[in-house]
Parts: structure tokens; C-alpha cells; sequence
């Protein structure tokens, strides 16, 4: 392993620092190379940057291997509890059971929206996108709780995640309802996280929804899979937005807004428009392959591919068998989910994708699972949303402890017109 890094400039060296991670992974640290050379360094969209030290998460993607705070993803799956996932992210150990009963007595007390932000739901269009809705309902806490916009308090710390944490489902929810023009559900404090996610979307007046523990299982396994990914686009957001020292709420508005995308969350219903696409005959799933191998990469394979992952993404392992533990207990299948598995042996037979070494990732099956539990396409990134959410809080947290944070701000590389005399309008 190298100790550092010796560059040489118009001949004179300069010798880079080598940053080592706990699992032996390296990085030059280029931190002094502008103002000792006068140079930048070229890489857009980040991928050969580290932008941050961190403890959250790890990821080999050449292995496949996920661990949040050192334990493997696989560890979550026995009895899948996303509540403490989320606590573990965002505080950085296990909780005692202390920890998570007084965590969870937050999110219970938390998870009714004030009235004038209820009301908001009623000036939206129907048809409004449900991402849209969460990314402006998250910024709006800000008005209406300005004692959390600052955050340097533990406790008022802990209290504003728990509101993030707790809020953000009874907004998805009414997201859903309003957007079928149904009563809106009101969460019930009896009942676990999911499974009052579940209520709030399913139940209907006096008819309470009943949750299965296999589909309380099933979602909150979904959650826990998705509740970080170190530096994503949508967490490399809320980093971005909170080092200008901008609030948790407005922070995490913004990784709604980069996760909607469909090259990143969004990618979750992409996919299930593609394998409907295919069920319903207007394309065959090799006619899919062979677009996604088109030389205009107008078309991409939802669900398959990660700039990380060069190998299988654990996640997707865990979601596809999840996706045959859930249909075998609501006792039926889904064609989908053998288009899904018919689109998977094509592409990792086939050269195009075993070369670039692209393999279903997260959203390949969440859908699918997502689909099987009742939950509505439109709703699927915001489930990814919910999800994250700790994942966000956590990196912010991180972000802001860090004493040798600085505001983000990358340079770039001017390739604009040299200097040029303005013109008067009269004279063009
Ligand atoms: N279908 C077809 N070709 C693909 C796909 C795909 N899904 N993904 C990558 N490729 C090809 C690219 O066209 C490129 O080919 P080339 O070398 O001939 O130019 C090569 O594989 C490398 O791809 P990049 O786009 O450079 O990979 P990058 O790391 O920038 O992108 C991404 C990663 C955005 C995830 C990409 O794989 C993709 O678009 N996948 C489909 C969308 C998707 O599923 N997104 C969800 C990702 S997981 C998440 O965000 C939660």
C-alpha cells in the first residue's frame, strides 16, 4: 500500500499525503495542491473523489458488501427493525433498550402534522406529484418549527429528527390519500412505525387496516435496505446543502429533490413502467436488452447498473427474496416479478452487461415488493424517501460535528469565451 504520493510539477516535487479508511481503502489527499502549484483536480460527477471522512457506512462494491456502522446489512434481516436502524445511523451505536423506547415515544408523539401544514394538502393539485409534495411539506417544517432550525443542542438535535423521522410518513400518506380524494387516516400511536405507515394509507373510516407481520416485516426490511448509502447523490445534496450551515429541514427537502431523479430513486418506478411495458406486449423483455445495449443509450435497464457496485448489490439480493417470501404469503404471484427474473438471466448472460459489469441493484426489486404489499407506483420513491431519511440525518449530523468541515464548493475548469468587449444593444 503507498505511503504518499509524490507529483511532479514544471519539476518540482511535491509529496500528497495518503489518507487511509479503517478497511484499508486509500485516498491522496489533495487538500494543499492549489494553493501550492496553482492547480485544480478534473473529475466531474465526483467519481474519484472522497469528499468527507465518515463512519456511517461502508461499502466494497467490488465485493457486494454493505455494513452501516461496521455491521453487515445481512444482520438486519432476522427481525427487521427499522427504528433501531435509524437510531444506530444517525447516533453511531446500537441502541439500549432505554434509547429506543424514549426514540420511539418521540416518533409517537410526533406524528400528528400541525393544522396550518395539514391544511396545505388541500391547495394542492390532486395530481401532483407525490415527491413533490414531501420535498415542499419537509421545507415547510421550517416555518412552522423555526426553535429547530438551529441545531447545536443534543436534544433539540434529536428531537428535530424525530420529527423528520415520524412526519415524513404520516406526509406520504396523506400524499396518497388526497391524491385518490380519500379521508385522510390519522396515525394511530399503538401501532410500530410500518405498520402505521400501513394503517394511514390502507385503513378507511371505522375499517382498520390489518398488517400482517410478514408485510410489517417486508417494509421495514425495504427501509432498512435503503436508509443509507454513504455518499450518493441525494446524501452528497444534504451534505452540500447542510455545509452552508443551512437547517436539517431545508437539508433534507433537498435529498427528496436529487432522490426523485430516475437515474437515482426514482429509478424504483422506472422500472415497474418498463416490466408493465413488457407484460402488456408492447415490448419483449430481449427487445428491452437490446435497447439498453443501443449505441444512443436512449434507453437504459432500470434497476441494473450503480456506480459503486461492480458486483451484485446486496440489497437487491435481500428485496429478491423477500420478494418470494411476501408472495408466498399473500398467495399469489405477480408476472411482473417473472419478467423481472426473465430480464435478470438475459442480462447477466449477455456481453454488454457482464463487461461493465452491471447487475440489478436496489430498485431492480423494490417495486416489485413494494407492489406485492399493496403500495401504489406513484408511492414507491417516496417509500425510498422514508427510508433514507435517517441515512440523511445522519451524514448532516456527521457533517456538522466535523470540526474541519467546510462550506462545499467545488472549482471548475473555465471553457467559456476569453475576455470580450460588452456590445451596446444598439450596436449588435
Ligand atoms: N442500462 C444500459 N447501459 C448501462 C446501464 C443500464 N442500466 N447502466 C450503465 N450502463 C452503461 C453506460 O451506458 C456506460 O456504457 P459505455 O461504457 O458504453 O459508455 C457504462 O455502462 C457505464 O455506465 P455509466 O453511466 O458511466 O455509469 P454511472 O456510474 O455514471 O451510472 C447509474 C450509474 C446512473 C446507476 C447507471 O448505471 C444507470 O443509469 N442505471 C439505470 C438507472 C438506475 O437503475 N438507477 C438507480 C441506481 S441505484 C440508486 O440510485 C438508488
Amino acid at each position: 500500500m503507498p505511503e504518499k504520493v509524490i507529483l511532479v510539477v514544471d519539476g518540482q516535487e511535491m509529496e500528497l499525503p495518503i489518507v487511509t479508511g479503517t478497511e484499508g481503502e486509500q485516498a491522496v489527499d489533495i487538500t494543499q495542491l492549489r494553493n501550492r502549484t496553482g492547480l485544480t483536480t478534473y473529475d466531474p460527477s465526483f467519481g474519484n473523489t472522497s469528499a468527507c471522512k465518515s463512519t456511517i457506512t461502508f461499502i466494497d462494491g467490488e465485493k457486494g458488501i454493505l455494513r452501516y456502522r461496521g455491521i453487515p446489512i445481512e444482520e438486519f434481516t432476522e427481525a427487521p427493525n427499522f427504528v433501531e436502524v435509524a437510531w444506530l445511523l444517525i447516533f453511531g451505536r446500537l441502541p439500549k433498550r432505554d434509547d429506543l423506547a424514549q426514540f420511539r415515544d418521540q416518533l409517537t408523539a410526533n406524528e400528528l402534522l400541525h393544522e396550518g401544514l395539514r391544511h396545505q394538502f388541500q391547495h394542492i393539485p390532486v395530481e401532483a406529484p407525490p415527491m413533490a409534495i414531501l420535498s415542499a411539506m419537509l421545507s415547510n417544517m421550517a416555518c412552522f418549527y423555526p426553535g429547530f432550525l438551529s441545531l447545536d443542542d443534543s436534544d433539540t438535535f434529536t428531537e428535530a429528527a424525530a420529527r423528520l423521522i415520524s412526519k415524513v410518513r404520516t406526509i406520504a400518506a396523506f400524499s396518497y390519500r388526497r391524491s385518490l380524494g380519500l379521508p385522510i387516516i390519522y396515525p394511530d400511536p399503538n401501532l410500530r412505525y410500518c405498520a402505521n405507515l400501513l394503517h394511514m394509507i390502507f385503513s378507511i373510516p371505522y375499517q382498520q387496516h390489518v398488517v400482517t407481520p410478514e408485510i410489517e416485516d417486508a417494509l421495514n426490511l425495504i427501509f432498512i435496505l435503503h436508509a443509507d448509502h454513504e455518499q450518493n447523490c441525494s446524501a452528497a445534496t444534504v451534505r452540500t446543502v447542510g455545509s452552508s450551515h443551512a437547517n436539517l429541514f431545508a437539508s433534507c427537502a433537498a435529498g427528496v429533490s436529487a432522490l426523485w431523479g430516475p437515474l437515482h430513486g426514482g429509478a424504483n418506478v422506472e422500472v415497474l413502467q418498463m416490466l408493465e411495458r413488457i407484460h402488456q406486449g408492447g415490448m419483449s423483455a430481449a427487445d428491452c436488452i437490446a435497447a439498453a445495449k443501443a449505441r444512443d443509450k436512449k434507453f437504459r435497464l432500470y434497476g441494473f447498473g450503480h456506480r459503486v457496485y461492480k458486483n451484485y448489490d446486496p440489497r437487491a439480493k435481500l428485496l429478491k427474496q423477500a420478494c418470494d417470501r411476501v408472495f408466498a404469503t399473500v398467495d399469489r404471484s405477480d408476472p411482473l416479478l417473472d419478467i423481472a427474473r426473465k430480464l435478470e438471466e438475459l442480462a447477466l448472460k449477455d456481453s454488454y452487461f457482464v463487461d461493465r459489469n452491471l447487475y440489478p441493484n436496489v430498485d431492480f426489486y423494490s417495486g416489485i415488493l413494494l407492489r406485492a404489499m399493496g403500495i401504489p407506483t406513484n408511492m414507491f420513491t417516496v417509500c425510498f424517501a422514508i427510508g433514507r431519511l435517517p441515512g440523511w440525518i445522519a451524514q448532516w449530523k456527521e457533517q456538522h460535528d466535523d470540526a474541519d468541515s467546510r462550506i462545499t464548493r467545488p472549482r471548475q475548469v473555465y471553457v467559456g469565451p476569453p475576455c470580450t468587449a460588452y456590445v451596446p444593444i444598439a450596436d449588435r
